[in-house]
């Protein structure tokens, strides 16, 4: 400013020092007020020039002028950075970084229970097997007596059982009683092909028993059924389940609902069929029990013993998931601890059963 008056170059200093440290809008603002408001240093000055003579007054009038325009200038485009500089932090602060990893959304997952029991379900209901239900809260009749378990019959105490407050109800001690039931609801018809899971409860507590646990119950009836039926059913159901890689056998039992009897054992998955403590050095592993449908269970649910023929069976999916999953201890199944649970998420390579 050296061809401004001094006056003229102490009020540009002096503005154009306030203006640099001017940081917002409001800071302008008042920097604008101060100078070129109504009341402001500049235009004060402008009023003034009246008093001047006539000779001064137009150099004097054109200095000022100038003054003001380089001012509202500086003011004008100090405005704008700050406009552009506040919209830059804006965006900056809203920035997207796309190579951040994101985060997975946690992904719900079947208990291996249920897993277990599907992969039972799905391979019968292929051979033609249909789902049934029944109570859990059961009468003695279908629990037991149906099932020619008559009162005071020593299989009886096989069978510890929560009896319930009401007179002749019982916790189901198996999924047993949903056989009677689910003939009684063929009528007669044929075939009867019968899958029914189900929650049971006994009183047993330790390693390998929860009181509270889970059976697979199979019923079939039809002409001609016989013992080769069931072997071929329940071989070809275990090594869909289990893997083509199993061995099984069948050993002669007793059952009061069945005659003859077996249960079926399948190769120990801890030591591979050589003998360990999980098969108690035996190799095997019993995994069911099943038979030919006895006449008078036959009888119980409406169907005649020298017209029609069946087999059934019953399993515990606990053992068969235990085995299924290479778990050791059956409690892990009931305990609901996420991070075992967890585990489950890649399972057959993250293929949900
Ligand atoms: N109900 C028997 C149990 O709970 C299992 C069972 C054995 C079921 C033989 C059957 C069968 O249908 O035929 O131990």
């Amino acid at each position: 400013m050296q061809s401004k008056t001094s006056t003229d170059g102490r009020w540009w200093d002096w503005f154009e020092e306030t203006l640099r440290t001017a940081r917002d809008l409001p800071a302008i603002q008042s920097l604008r007020y101060q100078w070129l408001g109504k009341r402001g240093q500049l235009t004060v000055a402008m009023k003034e020039l009246a008093q001047l003579p006539a000779e001064q007054r137009r150099l004097r009038g054109q200095q000022l002028n100038q003054l003001r325009q380089r001012m509202v200038e500086a003011l004008d485009i100090r405005q704008r950075e700050i406009d552009i500089e506040t919209e830059a932090a804006l965006l900056n602060g809203e920035r997207l970084d796309m190579t951040m990893p994101g985060r997975p959304p946690r992904v719900g997952l079947l208990h291996p229970l249920t897993r277990a029991r599907r992969r039972i379900e799905d391979v019968l209901l292929r051979m033609g097997f249909s789902l049934h239900y029944g109570p859990q809260v059961e009468s003695e009749w279908y629990n037991f007596e149906a099932l020619n378990i008559p009162a005071g019959h020593p299989a009886r105490d096989m069978q510890d059982s929560f009896f319930v407050d009401v007179p002749n109800m019982v916790l189901r001690t198996h999924t047993s009683p949903v056989q009677i039931r689910a003939m009684q609801q063929h009528q007669g018809r044929l075939p009867v092909k019968v899958l029914a899971p189900g929650v049971v409860y006994r009183r047993d507590d330790d390693a390998t028993h929860t009181p509270m646990f889970q059976q697979v119950e199979g019923l079939v009836i039809d002409h001609g059924i016989g013992l080769a039926d069931l072997k071929g059913t329940l071989t070809t159901m275990v090594r869909e389940v289990l893997g083509e890689r199993v061995e099984t056998r069948f050993r002669s039992s007793y059952f009061p609902f069945t005659e003859p009897s077996v249960e079926m054992d399948v190769t120990c998955a801890a030591c591979g069929g050589v003998g360990c403590r999980t098969c108690k050095a035996t190799g095997w592993v019993e995994i069911l029990g099943s038979g030919m449908v006895h006449p008078v269970v036959l009888a119980n649910g409406g169907y005649d013993a020298s017209v029609v023929s069946g087999f059934a069976f019953g399993l515990g999916i606990e053992r068969l998931a235990m085995r299924l999953f290479g778990l050791d201890d059956l409690r892990l199944l009931y305990q609901n601890d996420l991070q075992f649970l967890q585990q489950f998420i890649r399972w057959e390579g993250g293929r949900q059963a």
